[in-house]
């Protein structure tokens, strides 16, 4: 049976060929559209692979009656509805692992470039404001042999805590089945980098008082999702000298970054990169598109999210099946 493939973006990787089989895969030639543009494909699609930038909710999936599998070209998956996916029979998939050190290494050099202040020393150099060596210029704080908090402890965490031990960090961790209270970490930790998925808990879970809880010395990383930390009020605490520095590769309402933290020098800025590697990007294609083949397969694809959905959807994959 041939199944229709609505992608929202051009991806890196041939996922029609990836799927294999017969396909049709409806994809912008280049870039990436808006899914609300897109309501015609979705009516009969049967597989939809988004970016994290496009909210899945239950208009959407009410608009695509066939469809059968939304594979996110993302790990994080806080841009679905994963209930309303369950609740009518559709698999939610991810892309795990493939990105996990690709994310912690840029994790890393967000954690460096902030400690060492080098947006602002590459701001100097390229300004022409450089003049010369000094003994006191751009003085940051130390990484090597310091201790690092890190909220939530998944795979990426964990891969960052791999790399703090070529640093000689302590690394303490925060984590619902275990690790440190998060009050502990934000009072002893130098280096405090975010990892949690982005939830009704974790929205805002760096607010006014808990940065205020944060060492003045103490750099703030987040390569997790932005509206996990207030940049209002990190803005403020960096400004008013209550923060050493930060790090951000995600944002609160991305692609707009908050003219606060536009204005102040010591937080480095990065466009949302943690995962843009060549081979990662390939790979998440390739992920995508074993979950798609999975499902047109009647089997349950290693990536689901939901897995409590996958009674319903191999209903429906046999139902399916029956009337081709
Ligand atoms: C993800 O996959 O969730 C990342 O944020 C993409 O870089």
């Amino acid at each position: 049976m041939r199944w229709r493939i609505v992608s929202t973006a051009a991806l890196p990787a041939d996922l029609a060929a990836l799927v294999g089989g017969e396909v049709e895969l409806i994809a912008p030639a280049a870039g990436a559209v808006p899914l609300a543009s897109l309501a015609r494909e979705l009516a009969t699609a049967d597989a939809l692979v988004p970016l994290l930038t496009e909210r899945v909710d239950a208009a959407v999936l009410d608009a695509a009656p066939r469809l059968r599998i939304v594979a996110n070209y993302a790990v994080g998956f806080d841009n679905i509805d994963v209930a309303a996916a369950t609740a009518r029979g559709v698999c939610v998939a991810n892309t795990p692992d493939v990105l996990t050190e690709a994310t912690a290494d840029l994790t890393f050099a967000l954690i460096l470039a902030a400690a060492r202040r080098l947006g602002e020393g590459e701001r100097l150099v390229r300004g022409g404001r450089w003049t010369g060596w000094a003994p006191d210029q751009l003085l940051g704080v130390d990484v090597h042999g310091r201790t690092l908090g890190l909220v939530g402890y998944g795979r990426i965490a964990r891969a960052v805590a791999r790399r703090a031990a070529g640093f000689a960090m302590e690394v303490l961790y925060t984590t619902r089945g275990g690790g440190v209270a998060l009050d502990e970490l934000c009072a002893r930790a130098d280096v405090i980098s975010v990892h949690c998925p982005l939830t009704p808990q974790t929205r805002g879970l760096f607010d006014a008082a808990r940065l205020a809880r944060l060492k003045p010395t103490a750099i703030l990383v987040n390569t997790a999702r932005g509206p996990i930390v207030d940049e209002a009020a990190l803005a403020a605490a960096l400004a008013a000298g209550r923060l050493a520095g930060a790090g951000l590769d995600v944002f609160a309402e991305e692609p707009a970054i908050h003219p606060a933290l536009l204005a102040c020098e010591r937080v480095v800025l990065a466009p949302h990169i943690g995962s843009a590697t060549t081979t990662a990007r390939r790979r998440m294609v390739e992920l995508c598109a074993s979950a798609v083949r999975a499902v047109r397969s009647g089997e349950q694809p290693a990536n689901l999210v939901n897995p409590e959905v996958w009674p319903e959807a191999r209903r429906r994959a046999r139902a399916a099946e029956a009337r081709a």
